[in-house]
């Protein structure tokens, strides 16, 4: 009879095999990933401004011009639409091309991507929620916290041989007894895309909740629920807005991020399965707030908003349809208006281990742009409740020609 610890080991083995097969194929020839240009439709759309004005305004002196190659269209990088916004700012003074948050006024918000069903797009939900903020000019920290590492996989790093545990939340977790923001900042990891910095994840998260849970045996009293607040009370400054990718289930570092979280997005697909599994994680976080407003304090686990958002919606399937219209009266303003629909560009751009925001579509550009369109909705509007928290208009108004 096979021994099945070594069946085990070999078959982790051969996946960390398999793994390093595909990352050697999927980044060739360049190993280091970076981001695409933007054609002026989506620079527009980025700053809010109609077409037409961006063509006048690239006629401008100081407006970034971005770059024509040979008989290609124009197309800027993303350190030209921040400098476009800050031109924009300079020259009109309206505070909608000053997106980041107010020192001493506004305060740092915390997203957490949150649900125990697997697959229910949190991570593809989160990460290009967390670009289309960068894009849109916040300084964002997207914090890693599921050792599967699917959002450090998107940003273009091999949690096996480019992420040391050192690195990663972790190590956070056995810091020394003095650490403080500089040790806190050195996990904070600039990205490929400006003004996005992530702390990565690796395997080292999934040994640390059982610290986390041996450390609490042993001390009674330990604040582990308070671990990833404390860290982003060190960092925060330097940030508009935190998102965190959390692991399918519910874990010591799943509740650091519940506890850390100024506002929770829920993904929840439409099927039946997702709904009886969601209905357990809110089960779950109604007796974790009761314990703790019980055991802590009476304010603990409050957020400024909770948001359902419906993923991978097939809108030509008429059940789900129907699921989505049913939960919608429900719910009611719970629910995000705007679904995410399934869309085969995801996973074609997840294989290639980009988003929608960093993919070039070989294929159909009107399916890429239905998709992309789709995902800026849903996210626009994850953007006004932190608007709205910030006390700014609600809504993106494009500003005439
Ligand atoms: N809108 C979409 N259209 C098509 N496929 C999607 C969409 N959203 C997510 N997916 C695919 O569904 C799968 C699961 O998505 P994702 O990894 O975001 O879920 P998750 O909740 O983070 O999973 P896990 O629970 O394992 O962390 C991925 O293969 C992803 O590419
Ligand atoms: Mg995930």
């Amino acid at each position: 009879m096979t021994d099945i610890v070594e069946q085990f080991r070999r078959y982790a083995e051969l996946c960390k095999a398999v793994q390093r097969k595909a990352i050697e194929l999927e980044n060739h020839p360049d190993k280091v990933k970076q981001l695409r240009r933007f054609s002026p439709g989506e620079v527009a759309d980025i700053l809010g401004i109609s077409p037409s004005h961006l063509r006048n305004l690239v006629r401008m002196e100081g407006f970034p011009q971005g770059t024509i190659a040979g008989s290609s269209r124009r197309s800027f990088t993303i350190d030209e639409i921040h400098e476009a916004r800050r031109w924009l700012l300079a020259t009109t003074g309206n505070a909608r091309y000053a997106p980041q948050r107010r020192p001493g006024q506004d305060k740092l918000q915390v997203v957490t991507f949150v649900n125990f069903k697997g697959g229910s797009g949190k991570t593809t939900s989160a990460t290009h929620f967390a670009q289309y903020l960068a894009l849109h000019g916040y300084r964002v920290l997207m914090v890693d916290l599921d050792p599967q590492a699917s959002a450090t996989t998107l940003f273009g790093l091999d949690p096996d041989a480019e992420v040391e545990d050192a690195t990663t939340f972790a190590s956070w977790l056995r810091r020394d007894d003095g650490a403080g923001s500089a040790e806190a900042r050195r996990l904070t990891r600039p990205t490929y895309w400006p003004g996005l910095d992530l702390v990565p994840a690796s395997i080292a998260l999934q040994h640390a909740e059982y610290e986390l849970v041996g450390r609490l045996l042993q001390q009674r009293e330990y604040p582990f629920y308070r671990q990833l607040g404390g860290f982003l009370d060190l960092v925060g400054e330097g940030y508009d807005v935190v998102v965190c990718d959390c692991r399918p289930d519910v874990g010591m570092l799943t509740i650091n991020a519940l506890f850390a979280a100024t506002g929770l997005v829920i993904p929840i697909p439409p099927s039946m399965l997702d709904f009886a599994s969601s209905g357990e994680f809110f089960r779950f976080m109604a007796e974790v707030a009761a314990d703790f407003r019980q055991s802590l304090s009476s304010s603990a686990l409050s957020y400024d908003f909770v948001r359902i958002v419906t993923t991978k919606y097939k809108s030509t399937d008429r059940n789900q349809t129907e699921i989505v219209s049913w939960k919608q009266a429900l719910f009611q303003e719970a629910v995000l208006k705007e679904p995410m629909v399934e869309t085969a560009l995801v996973d074609a751009a997840g294989i290639v281990k980009e988003t929608l925001y960093e993919y070039e579509p070989g294929g159909s550009r009107r399916t890429y742009e239905r998709g992309l369109a789709a995902m800026n909705r849903v996210n626009a509007t994850i953007e006004a409740e932190l608007l709205a928290v910030w006390g700014r208009p609600r809504t993106r108004t494009r500003e005439a020609a």
